[in-house]
């Protein structure tokens, strides 16, 4: 089989990349840029570009038997600021790819989408697939409206699609800006002795799961003749609170965060019902918080004895 992972160089991207490699699958990626944290594997096909480039598109999806979809041009916290940007870079180059891969006849395709953000405000706990959707970002609108495009590629066209609605991955090669992924954002800052921020008072809990239990549902996924929505989480909340001592524990290091007022946009609590996905793939989330946080922060502390 040889798939093509659009977004491939990036977070996630990249540990499916290797999880896919490992399953025996050739592999192309389309990204925009290099890895970030290392170089070219040496058995992947790189096409550098656009995904929103019809000719780029075309080229990157010729003889792939699959697509893994895995590029987003924002994140949650960006895409209020200009909603036009969001729409054209990714629901309008999303619709394209569904079109190019019915001119293509190329059945399979991995999307995924985001189970933070999809459901909005959560009536329920924990969420499952059947919650009510009522994003309040931009990203979640965009994320929704694709989810839809492709339901309606597979009734109208036979689309073989999943789409994985992940909650926050963490883990090795999570970039530092700050802007998504607390536990990345939290051991990069203690790794340049900076100290952590928490908003509000540590309670707003989250849904994590470590980005090789998330590659790993996206490969079972793939080989799987299931279609749907699924969530992708570890099923179980951590609290800020409990990020920072799993934090503390992992790095040895003594530090007390600074609580600062908490934002209005952050919902008090989102913890996904991964039941299904249990089901429909045969896999469950196998690294526990602790564990994940520990490996993620062997990795930074090992990016940091390279830089210096
Ligand atoms: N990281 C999270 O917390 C999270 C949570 C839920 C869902 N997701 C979704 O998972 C997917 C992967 O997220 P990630 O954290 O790995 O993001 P990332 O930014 O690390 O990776 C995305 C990759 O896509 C590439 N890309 C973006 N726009 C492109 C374009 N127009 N053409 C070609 N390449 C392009 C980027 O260069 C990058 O390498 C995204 O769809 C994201 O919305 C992420």
């Amino acid at each position: 089989m040889k798939v093509l992972v659009i977004g491939g160089c990036g977070f996630i991207g990249s540990h499916i990349v290797d999880s896919l490699q490992a399953a025996g699958a050739a592999v192309r990626v389309l990204d925009r840029r290099p890895e970030a944290f290392r170089e070219q594997l040496p058995d992947v096909e790189y096409n550098f570009g656009d995904f929103s480039d019809p000719f780029q598109l075309l080229e990157a999806l010729e003889g792939v038997d699959a697509v893994m979809h895995c590029a987003s041009t924002t994140v949650p916290s960006t895409s209020n600021v200009d909603p036009v940007a969001d729409i054209t870079g990714n629901l309008i180059s999303t619709v394209r790819l569904l079109k190019l891969l019915r001119q293509m006849n190329i059945k399979k395709l991995v999307y995924l989408s985001s189970g933070g953000t999809v459901y909005g405000i959560p009536q329920v706990d924990p969420v499952s697939e059947d919650h009510p959707q009522n994003p309040i970002s931009s990203y979640g609108i965009v994320k929704s409206a694709i989810e839809k495009y492709i339901y309606m590629e597979e009734q109208l066209h036979g689309l073989n699609a999943v789409v994985l609605r992940a909650s926050n991955p963490y883990g090795p090669r999570q970039g530092h800006t700050g802007i998504q992924g607390i536990i990345g954002t939290y051991l990069w800052k203690l790794s340049r002795g900076e100290n952590l921020e928490v908003w509000g008072d540590g309670s707003v809990v989250r849904d994590f799961i470590y980005v090789k239990d998330m590659a790993d549902i996206c490969v079972a996924a793939l080989h799987s003749e299931k279609r749907g929505c699924f969530n992708a989480g570890a099923g179980e909340g951590a609290s800020v609170n409990e990020i920072v001592e799993a934090v503390r524990v992992a790095t040895g290091i003594d530090f007390q965060p600074t609580y600062k007022a908490s934002r209005a946009y952050d919902v008090p609590r989102i913890v996904l019902d991964i039941d299904r996905a249990k089901d429909a793939f045969g896999w469950a989330p196998k690294v526990s918080l602790v564990e994940g946080v520990a490996e993620s922060w062997k990795w930074v502390q090992s990016q940091s004895r390279a830089a210096r």
